[in-house]
């Protein structure tokens, strides 16, 4: 739909940013299932057909969508996919993110061997590897930098596609870090260190015994082996992290180089805009580089011209006539109801654009069914590039 903004609105050039040898890393992010993950795999495809040489990190395809990009082997690293058009010298690696692996990745190259074996053994770290809240938006971070490392030192890609995960809201992403650094940083954290930390220390007495008492109740509702577990497991964290919050802004230091660019997802609704707003700003605060705001799944009408009120009028005069024409009446509602989507949205976004004049934006008509494939992801990413 081509008239969803004013015409003097920025377009987001998608060939644009897609050619330029100066975006290394383009991060697609908005709220909960607006479309990031397939617009990532789009642009990937879309990318690699021009010329460039693409990795794209998934997280958590769909399965027939993992199945197109030849995601079946869940080794945490990238492979070819299949299928792609790679005449003008392009190529398209992907990959799906394996948190855990991920997780184990970073423990195996930031301590000892032993103290490796020691922290991927503990039960409490297999439990909880995959549920810090905040960690699975951290570990792609940590495969981004990965990846970018590869690409730096092996030449295997020039353009990194960046998937994010399906948090509720998009600010989730920026915010991991910190909420995984106040996790190892917390109370309860420090609680469960202090016997780690005080052992042995006479002078600490006093300050043992309410640690103590804190053990014997923590220990009674974990359990004994399950306090020793989490203990041992925390301390080791702690001392190969040292600084959690650094080495975190380390990690994120990467989204602020002017090689990056925020792709912004948002369907064409109230809520996901208003998201994407705050989002847009939150980048703007954290000098994160924006390219532009995509609104995804745009109602499309077989018959634009046919207004909603003209279709139920006709449709209303089809059943005053009596006509024994159901099959039209019904289609001429169903299309009233469509058009009526259509103008809601085109509502929102007008709102949208007018309130965001510099924020470059892009819109996507729904395809008539998920995008499940290839030929799915290059038609997304033709309505990408508009
Ligand atoms: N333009 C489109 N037309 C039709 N279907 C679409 C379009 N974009 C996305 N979809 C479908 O919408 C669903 C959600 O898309 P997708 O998985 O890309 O969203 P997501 O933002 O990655 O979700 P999550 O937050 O769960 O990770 C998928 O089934 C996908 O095929
Ligand atoms: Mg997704």
């Amino acid at each position: 739909m081509a008239t969803t903004k004013s015409p003097e609105h920025p377009r987001l050039d998608i060939d644009a940013l897609l050619a330029d040898p100066g975006v290394g890393i383009i991060v697609c992010c908005g709220a909960g299932g607006v479309g990031k993950t397939t617009t990532a795999a789009a642009l990937g495809i879309r990318a690699a057909e021009a010329g460039r040489k693409v990795v794209v990190l998934t997280i958590d395809p769909a399965r027939r969508l993992a199945q197109a990009l030849g995601l079946t082997e869940l080794d945490n690293t990238p492979r070819p996919v299949a299928g792609v058009d790679l005449s003008s010298g392009g190529s398209l690696d992907a990959m799906m993110l394996d948190m855990k692996r991920t997780f184990d990745e970073v423990v195996e190259a930031h301590a000892t061997p032993e103290k490796a074996a020691q922290i991927l053994e503990n039960p409490f770290y297999q439990a909880v590897s995959s549920s810090f809240a905040g960690t699975q938006e951290y570990m792609a971070m940590e495969k981004l930098g990965q990846l970018r490392a590869q690409a730096e030192h092996e030449g295997t890609w020039d353009l990194i596609v960046v998937d994010t995960p399906p948090s509720r809201s998009a600010l989730d992403f920026l915010d991991a870090p910190k909420r995984l650094g106040s996790f190892l940083d917390g109370r309860f954290v420090r609680l469960l260190m202090a016997p780690a930390k005080v052992g042995g220390r006479a002078y600490l007495k006093v300050f043992s015994v309410g640690v103590d008492l804190a053990q014997r109740t923590l220990s009674r509702v974990l359990g004994g082996q399950m306090l020793q577990d989490v203990q041992t497991f925390v301390a080791a964290l702690d001392t190969m992290f040292g600084g959690f919050r650094e080495r975190a802004d380390v990690t994120y230091a990467l989204l602020k180089e002017h090689t990056t660019a925020f792709v912004v997802v948002a369907s064409p609704d109230r809520d996901a805009l208003r998201e994407a707003a705050f989002f847009v700003d939150r980048l703007g605060e954290e000098r994160m580089p924006l390219a532009g705001v995509v609104v995804n799944r745009l109602q499309s009408l077989g018959a634009a011209a046919l207004s909603a009120s003209r279709a139920e009028d006709g449709a209303q005069q089809l059943a005053d006539d009596g006509a024994d024409d159901a099959l039209t009446a019904g289609l001429l509602a169903l299309h009233a109801d469509l058009a009526s989507t259509a103008s809601r949205q085109h509502a929102v976004v007008t709102r949208f654009a007018a309130a965001h004049p510099d924020v470059e934006l892009s819109t996507v008509a729904a395809s008539a069914t998920d995008v499940h494939d290839l030929d799915g992801l290059r038609e997304v990413g033709r309505l990408l590039a508009g």
